[in-house]
């Protein structure tokens, strides 16, 4: 990708997000969330890409994949008023639909369009599916990496906040019911990313999220998030009983063992020292 091509898709997006402005003033409070989630998970991106050593046109293309994965997010609040896709449609295929409609890729090489089109395809499964191509593995796994940082850094934000000042667009209306559902903590445990279909509570949902850590690829990744204090700010807000207190120890110790390099850490076949 050029330099020119790069900020040719940056002023896209820039005209792209404006649009949203026109809307309600509940519209625009939502397109300014995603928007500064977008540009800090643009920046986790260029961060975690140095710290793996990435070349400076890698960088751009990360970059570019970064601020591109969430433009369906937009249309997503502006159609429906959700960000859930439960209750909506795949804001990631929203987002495909989007670059397909507004040409945003077609200057871009074949191989470099299929890069951004997989990775932002399969940012928000629960899990990467197999993927053989090891360019496309790295910048996938880099996109969750960034993506998961800033998921953390606002769902904490969320639960942090004061009941009338939350943004109730964030959670997805779950009731914060005592106790732990018992699968969930079998998942985590298990070192295994939460299942979905087994979240009763928020306490179930703030389990879940801490147990993304399972799905992270990077060692760089795990490092911020250890220095921001991620895990204990997360433990901080669930509730005092031993069944919160045995699931935040468990993934605690899954962290601290891939910090000190067990052999049992994932496997990154792009950059295999940095994990
Ligand atoms: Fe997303």
């Amino acid at each position: 990708m050029t330099g020119v091509q790069e900020r040719k898709i940056r002023s896209w997006w820039n005209r792209f997000v404006r649009r949203y402005d026109a809307a309600d003033a509940e519209v625009r409070l939502n397109t300014r969330l995603k928007e500064s989630h977008t540009l800090r998970v643009c920046r986790e991106t260029l961060g975690l890409g140095r710290a793996l050593g990435m070349s400076p046109d890698d960088l751009r293309l990360a970059g570019i994949l970064a601020l591109l994965h969430d433009v369906g997010r937009f249309e997503q609040y502006a159609r429906y008023r959700t960000f859930a896709d439960v209750k909506s449609e795949n804001h990631a295929l929203l987002s495909l639909a989007i670059l397909r409609r507004e040409g945003v890729l077609q200057k871009l090489s074949p191989r470099t369009q299929s890069i951004i089109r997989r990775a932002i395809r399969y940012h928000n499964r629960a899990e990467l599916p197999a993927v053989r191509d090891r360019r496309l593995l790295l910048f996938a796994r880099l996109l969750r990496d960034a993506d998961k940082l800033d998921i953390w850094r606002l769902a904490l934000a969320y639960y942090a906040a004061p009941p009338g000042r939350k943004n109730h667009a964030i959670s997805i209306g779950l009731p914060d019911l005592p106790g732990v559902t018992p699968e969930v903590l079998e998942d985590l445990r298990e070192e295994r990313i939460v299942a979905s279909k087994n979240i009763r509570s928020l306490t179930d949902l703030k389990l879940l999220q801490m147990g993304w850590v399972f799905d992270v690829n990077f060692v760089p990744t795990l490092r911020v998030m250890v220095r921001r204090g991620y895990l204990e700010k997360m433990r901080n807000v669930l509730p005092a009983d031993d069944a919160a207190r045995g699931a935040h120890a468990i993934v605690r110790a899954y962290v601290d063992r891939r910090l000190a390099g067990s052999p049992e850490s994932k496997e990154c076949p792009a950059h295999p020292r940095l994990m």
